[in-house]
């Protein structure tokens, strides 16, 4: 790595790496934008230690890598910044976001590519890691015979199955959420590689199955992609920074701090429509 400007330094062998030598907060040159990429694509989660910015700057940074998307449902929104979101636990918080595995909003048509958290303040006594679990990894792990199963299979993403808990008023509203059909297995659209693409939030049913059929099928491959050999774990420090790859990675907030607080504003990049192709 001695001829670029960054270091990168890996977490674990297939997923996740820390991201040396950059100031997110100062104009980042083409070079650098472009080994950022290159290393965001390669480890699917890059981290970044004592990144301060200001809000102006965090936003700069994420449009090197895409249009910023606009949450659907934030939970704690930043007034004046629609493109933020607050993250935020305290002696208050009755749950948090992102407590069970999950890909960002998969329930749009078009799921974000990925999301940049910065954390402000972290608990008191520690705790509060994010775990990151590589679907190509998970993917890759399957036998032939289920890789060929699942390649022609379609799943439903409901929005109402997260959001609608949220708040009361959101149950007796009769709003309506994102829904989407994405394929099981979606092929990256960058790197060509095949990812698992069905998660505990979001997703409700496999299409082509009966209900057994598909509530069993879930049931083996959630079981299967959560295993500790397809994750890295991202210990906070303030003024962290990760940048997650939403297309071939789930995640998942570790919520052992409670009643202490933790603070976070996060990023969104908009992504495409999920496809597969052999
Ligand atoms: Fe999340």
């Amino acid at each position: 790595m001695s001829n670029q400007s960054i270091e990168v330094r890996k977490l674990t062998p297939s997923v996740g790496a820390e991201i040396f030598g950059v100031d997110l907060g100062g104009e980042l040159g083409n070079r650098e934008v472009e080994e950022i990429r290159s290393a965001f694509l390669e480890n699917q989660v890059i981290f970044f230690r004592d990144q301060k910015m200001s809000t102006e700057r965090f936003k700069a940074f994420g449009r090197h890598f895409g249009k910023l998307y606009i949450h659907p449902e934030p939970r704690f929104p930043v007034p004046g910044h629609p493109e933020l979101l607050g993250i935020k636990a305290d002696e208050t918080s009755k749950s948090v976001a992102g407590e069970v595995w999950h890909s960002d909003v998969s329930c749009d048509p078009e799921p974000p590519l990925g999301s940049i958290l910065h954390i402000h303040e972290i608990p008191a006594n520690g705790g509060g890691d994010t775990v990151f679990a590589s679907m190509y990894h998970a993917y890759d792990a399957l036998s032939e015979s289920m890789k060929k199963f699942l390649a022609g299979l379609t799943a439903v993403h409901e929005g109402d199955r997260v959001y609608k808990a949220r708040r009361p008023e959101n149950q007796k509203s009769g709003k309506t959420y994102l829904k989407a059909e994405h394929p099981v297995v979606r092929t990256h659209p960058e790197t060509g590689r095949k990812a698992l693409f069905v998660n505990r939030y979001f997703t409700s049913h496999i299409v082509q199955l009966k209900a057994d059929e598909s509530a069993g099928l879930l049931d083996v491959l959630y079981r299967h992609l959560e295993s500790p050999i397809f994750q890295c774990r991202f210990k906070w420090q303030v003024n962290s920074v990760a940048f997650w790859d939403n297309r071939s990675l789930q995640h998942y907030a570790v919520w052992d701090y409670f009643p202490h607080r933790r603070l976070g504003h996060r990023l969104t990049i908009c992504g495409d429509k999920p496809f597969y192709r052999d």
